[in-house]
């Protein structure tokens, strides 16, 4: 949610960082712009739209003189998406520039504060008062006027802060808020994230919360609230370049999807030794996870509807009840933990803001976060007190598709483990999973092949105005990833319905033409489809299956039928997410819809 990048170096900064924006525009999109000091005067350039329409009016960044700057692509929270509202923000004499990521609650305050000292306002953000407040402290030592500034701030912040009496560096600081340093040759960064800066370097340092760093061109000093210097470890960042780039296709979603075979091996096999399943990272004990009475499993968006997944899992291998949560509900909802309650939150990104704040506050009770992350360094994976990561690399399309799956698997891990070690896991059922999971890569590839019935089904509805997804057990629970898939990338109107709830009163919005996508791939219940199926042919709908191959039975019922490859029962949602991954990713194609970047929406949602 909004990306910062900074630059300073020989280089012309300015193309560079519209470089590291277009990396990071995942992140916001509805405005851009960037502030360069060039002979100690800063000049400032934004832009409301698209990077684009900021690349054009810099001439991709080459009128733009000097090689020291900061950047900004947004996702507008304090007013609409306007030249005005976009970072950098400017201090009353210009001598600040500001870039900010995160939201400061107390900025009604402050900005009276600063108006009541004859500040102008020209934005409507909670950021200008960054700016002004900066120019306000500053008596000639921008390190002391940093920490001022910190005493004063409620909220989150990643900053950018480039002041025109230091024309060889720049400053940033982060709270609550992602924020790293790219370390290169005669060449320093700062970003969001690792994709802005993955051409440049790989090596960089990971802040922490209210560490200041001053970055020069060869030198960058990290200190803390007391000015103390602070002296890191380098981290070394190991994704490949190649998986940060489009590599040919058309959206970054479309080669997530297609990557998922190979990040669901990457995220497997590792953890599968002489047919047992194991976890090196874990530092568990048996004893802990045999006195273990509760789970709650916390997360949002899709990962939450990992853990409607996963309770079903869980629940059935190790009888332990599990509750799955969302993470902005958890904190104010007064959950009973104890040292018998284990929390796993779930996080691609490893920086969504309700789930850390959720992390946090059952950290605060003594109770152990297990955390499942894909982005390594993230704030998450280094506060959980146990980390299990998805192999997925870098996921850049806004919709999630490779990390939900590998969140799946490592679902499907845990609960084997914990069930063996409780010693309530057949052997035969144990194996069939193992055999399952080694078998998932091929079978989703089988099911990528599918793409031209996919694309066709899609072709046929993607004019719907609303869908509804149904299911019972776990196709229920992928219905809702399904449904989300849908309604995020295409803008029609979706639900996901529990297969036997639907006749309690939704299904009034059912009328002829009405797509209906049943998903029947759980056997036991698969009858019970069939006459959830008929209910909703009774009443106009068109019906899109998912099955499992050999039911053929189901296209006496349905309209159309997608097939996915047999599997043990626990793997299933695995393979069944992927054809409703792809309707979506089609549909929206075929609308034309900008697929990486949907409107509203951004990759990493750092604000509460
Ligand atoms: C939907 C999607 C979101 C995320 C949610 C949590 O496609 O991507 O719903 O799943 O914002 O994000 P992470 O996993 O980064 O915590």
């Amino acid at each position: 949610m909004c990306g910062i990048v900074g630059y300073v170096g020989e280089k012309q900064a300015a193309p560079i960082l519209l470089e590291g924006l277009a990396k990071l525009e995942y992140r916001g999109y509805d405005s851009a712009g960037i502030a360069v000091c060039n002979n100690g005067k800063i000049s400032m350039t934004k832009a409301k739209g698209r990077l684009a329409v900021l690349s054009e009016k810099t001439a991709g960044g080459k009128s733009v003189l000097g090689n020291v700057g900061i950047g900004h692509t947004r996702w507008a929270t304090h007013g609409e998406p306007s030249d005005m509202n976009s970072h950098p923000h400017l201090s009353q004499s210009g001598k600040f520039a500001v870039v900010h990521n995160g939201i400061i609650e107390n900025y009604l305050e402050l900005r009276a504060y600063l108006e009541g000292k004859g500040f102008k306002f020209l934005s409507e953000t909670d950021t200008e008062v960054i700016a002004h407040l900066i120019e306000y402290y500053y008596k000639g030592d921008i390190l002391e006027t940093i920490i001022k500034l910190i005493g004063k701030l409620k909220g989150s912040y990643a900053l950018g802060i480039l002041c025109d009496e230091c024309p060889d560096s720049f400053i940033a600081v982060r709270k609550d808020s992602p924020l790293i340093v790219g370390l290169g040759e005669g060449e320093n960064f700062i970003a969001s994230d690792v994709p802005a800066i993955l051409s440049r370097t790989r090596k960089v340092y990971y802040l922490n919360d209210n560490e200041i760093v001053v970055v020069k061109k060869d030198d960058v000093k990290i200190y803390d609230l007391d000015k103390e210097e602070i002296h890191k470890e380098v981290s070394e960042v190991k994704w490949d370049i190649a998986a940060a780039e489009k590599g040919g296709y058309e959206h970054f979603m479309i080669k997530e999807i297609m990557e998922q075979p190979e990040a669901v091996r990457k995220t497997v096999a590792p953890r599968i030794q002489n047919g047992r399943v194991v976890f090196e990272e874990l530092s568990l004990s048996e004893e802990y996870i045999k006195n273990i009475n509760k789970i709650y499993v916390v997360a949002c968006g899709s990962a939450y509807h990992v853990g409607v997944v996963g309770k079903y899992i869980f629940e059935k291998l190790t009888r332990i009840p599990v509750e799955v949560a969302i993470a902005s509900e958890f904190r104010y909802c007064q959950p009973i933990l104890d040292d018998k309650t284990l929390v796993i939150v779930i996080s691609q990104s490893g920086e969504t803001a309700d789930t850390i704040a959720a992390m946090r506050e059952v950290q605060k009770q003594g109770v152990k976060a297990l955390a499942i992350v894909n982005v390594v360094g993230s704030s998450i994976a280094r506060e959980a007190d146990e980390v299990i990561y998805t192999w997925a690399g870098p996921e850049i399309a806004v919709a999630t598709t490779k990390a939900y799956s590998t969140q799946l698997n490592i679902m499907c891990l845990a609960a084997m483990y914990f069930a063996d070690i409780l010693g309530r896991i057949s052997e035969d059922e144990y194996k069939s999973m193992l055999e399952g999971l080694l078998a998932l890569p091929e079978k989703i590839e089988k099911i990528l092949e599918n793409k031209d019935k996919i694309q066709h089904c899609a072709s046929l509805y993607y004019n719907s105005k609303s869908v509804f997804f149904i299911g019972r057990s776990l196709d229920y629970a992928v219905a809702l990833e399904g449904s989300l898939k849908l309604k995020e990338i295409s803008y029609i109107h979706s639900e996901a319905y529990a297969a036997g709830e639907l006749k309690h009163g939704t299904i009034a919005l059912i009328e002829p033409g009405t797509l209906v996508v049943a998903l029947c791939t759980v056997e036991e219940l698969f009858e019970k489809m069939l006459s959830n199926i008929k209910e909703v042919k009774a009443r106009g709908a068109v019906v899109l299956a998912i099955a499992i191959e050999g039911h053929t039975e189901i296209e006496k019922e349905a309209d159309h039928v997608i097939y996915i490859p047999k599997n043990d029962k626990n793997i299933l949602p695995s393979e069944l997410v992927v054809p409703l991954q792809m309707f979506s990713y089609y549909v929206s194609s075929l609308k034309g819809l900008d697929i990486d970047k949907p409107r509203n929406l951004a990759k990493s949602v750092t604000v509460e």
